[in-house]
C-alpha cells in the first residue's frame, strides 16, 4: 500500500460513519491539487467517495499553521450550499470530529470539469464566472436572515490566521508605503461579521458538473464581510487575464458580468457600498498572490511585475467600482506594461 497511514485513517472514518466495513475499502488514491488537507479517492467497491481530513499545518509555508477544527466549518458551510442550492452542491456523507475529517460524493466524469482547468485551457465561455456569482450572491443573502444559525461559522479568528494576516497583513509588511490604505481592510475583514462568507471561493476550488457550479474547500467559511468572496474569485480573473492575452477581452468582460450577476442578490446593504469594498480589497488581493505568502504558480516574473505596476495605484487610490477597475486594469495592459 502506497499511502498506509492515509488508508487507515480513510478505513476508519468509513466504518465511524457507517459508509462501509474495513473489507469493503478495496483502494485509496490522494488527490492531489489541496495544500490544507489531506484529500482522498475511496473506492468502495460499488461506489466511490471522496474523504477529507483538516491538517495541522499547511503544505505551503513552515510558519503557516492553523487549527484543525475548521473541517467543521467546512463541512457547515458544505451544508448550507446543499440546502440553499442542492443542484449546485456535493452530497454529504457524514462527518467525523474526532478525526477532523468527512465523506462526500465523489465528483468525475465527463460533464465534470474544474474551473481553473477550463480558463486555462481558455475554453469556450459558458457564462461560468455569472454562475459563480449568482451562487454567491444567493448564499451570501440567506445568511443575513433572521433564521440563519451563525453558531458553526464564528471563525474570524480562523480567517484571521487563514486569510488576512498571510494575505493582506504581509502584504503590508512587504510593502510599507500601502499600510494607511491595507490596514483599514484587515481590521473591516476581522470586524464585520454580516454575511457568510466561504473564503476561498478561486477557481481552483469550484467544478462545474452540468453546467453547475459546485463550490468546494470551505475551510475558511466564517461570518464576515460580503466583499471578500467576490474579491477573492475576481482576482483570480483579472491574474489569469494578465496571464493570458488571448483571453484577456473575455476574462475582463468576466469581471463585469460576474459584477451584475452578483449585486442582483445584495439584499443586505446598498449595493454601491458593498461594491467600492470589492473595487478596494481586489487590488490588495492581487499584490497578495505576487508578494504574499501563497503566490500564484502560474505567473513568471515580467507578469508579476505588470500585477504590481496595476495593483499598487489601485490600492493607494482605490476607484469606486468595478467598471472603474476593469477600465484602469484594461488601459494599464493594453499599454504594453504587459
Ligand atoms: N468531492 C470531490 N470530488 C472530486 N474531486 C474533488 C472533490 N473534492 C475535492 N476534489 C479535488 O481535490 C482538490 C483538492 O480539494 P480541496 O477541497 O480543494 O482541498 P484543499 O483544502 O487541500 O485545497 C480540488 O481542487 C478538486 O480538484
Ligand atoms: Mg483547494
Amino acid at each position: 500500500m502506497a499511502h498506509p497511514e492515509l488508508y487507515e485513517r480513510c478505513k476508519a472514518l468509513v466504518v465511524e460513519l457507517a459508509l462501509g466495513s474495513e473489507a469493503e475499502v478495496r483502494d485509496v488514491q490522494p488527490l492531489t491539487g489541496g495544500v490544507a488537507s489531506d484529500i482522498a479517492l475511496v473506492d468502495l467497491g460499488d461506489r466511490k467517495i471522496c474523504v477529507k481530513f483538516a491538517l495541522p499545518k499547511l503544505k505551503v509555508a513552515a510558519d503557516w499553521q492553523a487549527p484543525v477544527h475548521r473541517n467543521a466549518a467546512e463541512y457547515a458551510w458544505l451544508q448550507v450550499a446543499a440546502r440553499i442550492a442542492p443542484d449546485s452542491a456535493v452530497r454529504l456523507f457524514g462527518r467525523s470530529d474526532a478525526k477532523h475529517g468527512f465523506a462526500m460524493e465523489f465528483l468525475e466524469g465527463r460533464e465534470t470539469c474544474l474551473w481553473k482547468d477550463h480558463l486555462l485551457a481558455e475554453a469556450p465561455d459558458r457564462g461560468e464566472a455569472e454562475k459563480v456569482a449568482e451562487l454567491l450572491g444567493r448564499i451570501h443573502a440567506a445568511s443575513t436572515k433572521n433564521d440563519f444559525d451563525t453558531s458553526p461559522f464564528q471563525n474570524r479568528d480562523d480567517f484571521h490566521a487563514l486569510r488576512i494576516e498571510p494575505y493582506l497583513s504581509h502584504t503590508r509588511a512587504a510593502h510599507p508605503s500601502l499600510a494607511p490604505s491595507i490596514e483599514p481592510l484587515e481590521r473591516m475583514l476581522y470586524e464585520n461579521q454580516t454575511v457568510l462568507v466561504h473564503g476561498d471561493a478561486s477557481p481552483k476550488n469550484i467544478l462545474f458538473r452540468r453546467g453547475a457550479p459546485i463550490i468546494l474547500d470551505a475551510e475558511c467559511a466564517t461570518m464576515g464581510d460580503a466583499s471578500f468572496d467576490p474579491a477573492f474569485c475576481l482576482n483570480h480573473l483579472v491574474l489569469k487575464a494578465v496571464h493570458l492575452p488571448a483571453s484577456r477581452d473575455r476574462l475582463l468582460g468576466d469581471v463585469a458580468r460576474f459584477r451584475s450577476a452578483y449585486v442582483l442578490h445584495v439584499t443586505w446593504e446598498e449595493p454601491a457600498a458593498l461594491e467600492s469594498r470589492i473595487a478596494a480589497l481586489l487590488p490588495v488581493l492581487m499584490l497578495a498572490r505576487v508578494d504574499g505568502k501563497s503566490p500564484v504558480e502560474y505567473l513568471t516574473e515580467g507578469e508579476k511585475q505588470v500585477v504590481r505596476d496595476v495593483a499598487m495605484p489601485l490600492i493607494e487610490a482605490p476607484v469606486a467600482d468595478l467598471g472603474a477597475f476593469v477600465d484602469r486594469a484594461r488601459e494599464a495592459l493594453r499599454k504594453g506594461i504587459a
